[in-house]
């Protein structure tokens, strides 16, 4: 598989083959999901709730990012690697966010970065992508978010609501975004944004028309048990298999199965 890039992304949207990306955190998991051919690699402030159990991405720092970044890069050669930018790193003002996404490049090694907000930070959107830095947008269900919106809940659920969510959206593209994330939104108005756009429009929860689709990889493998949003498919349950494998472990240690000979010197 070659290398790939933003401009891969827009001539799948062209060609109409929808995108693969999943959220992942560190290089055992970078190396497995790039061979098994996911063609963007989202270094999502899931972390903060998936890796180092907070209850939401609010705590999750610069710092964080680029270390799981870095081992994520380490991982890869073929998908391309983008970045959240966490919670107040990039609405201070301009030059920050600029800073800051450059800081994830050069230290981390993303190939770019995702944003979360729609016309407000066109503007910061706008001066990263001048530095030269490819940006995500997301908007309808914003995490960092979360104590304006008041929970993990479906958005754009009246006219105004999906005009707004349009608008910014169409702001978004403006500004310079190469791809949008769409979270859960009714599946129409996934369609219907899809359509209005030249730029990929990943979507989570957001129906099955968008350009591509995303989920945190610990919900699609069964890791973490403490959300289970409607529009998560759970391909394995590799929680319990691990469980199995280390209660089997504690067995075999406590019964003098393990080691045996075979392990032994
Ligand atoms: O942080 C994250 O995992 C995300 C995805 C849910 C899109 O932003």
């Amino acid at each position: 598989m070659n290398k790939i890039t933003v401009t891969t992304l827009k001539e799948k949207k062209t060609n109409r083959e929808p995108i693969t990306v999943l959220t992942v955190y560190d290089y055992t998991f970078a190396k497995i999901l790039d061979q098994a051919g996911v063609e963007v690699l989202l270094v999502g402030d899931s972390l903060g709730m998936v890796m180092l159990g907070h209850p939401n991405t609010l705590p999750v720092t610069l710092e964080n990012m680029i270390v799981h970044t870095q081992a994520v890069a380490r991982g890869a050669q073929h998908a391309l690697i983008i970045t959240d930018m966490p919670f107040m790193t990039y609405q201070i003002n301009e030059e920050e966010a600029v800073r800051n996404a450059g800081r994830l490049v050069q230290e981390g090694k993303a190939e770019g970065v995702k944003i979360e907000g729609g016309q407000v930070i066109a503007g910061a959107v706008r001066r990263i992508v001048s530095a030269g830095i490819p940006v995500m947008g997301h908007i309808g269900l914003t995490p960092q978010s979360i104590h304006t919106i008041g929970g993990y809940k479906i958005q754009g659920k009246s006219k105004d609501a999906t005009d707004r969510l349009l608008a910014d959206a169409k702001a978004l593209e403006e500004a310079g975004c190469f791809s949008l994330v769409l979270e859960c939104v009714p599946a129409a108005f996934g369609e219907e944004v899809s359509k209005a756009l030249s730029i990929p429009v990943i979507g989570i929860g957001a129906g099955p028309k968008c350009d591509g689709q995303v989920l945190v990889m610990h919900d699609l493998l069964g890791l973490y048990p403490n959300l289970r949003p409607k529009f998560v498919k759970r391909f394995a349950d590799l929680g319990e298999l691990a469980e199995k494998a280390v209660r089997n472990y504690v067995e075999e240690v406590k019964s003098g199965k393990f080691p045996s000979q075979e392990q032994s010197f």
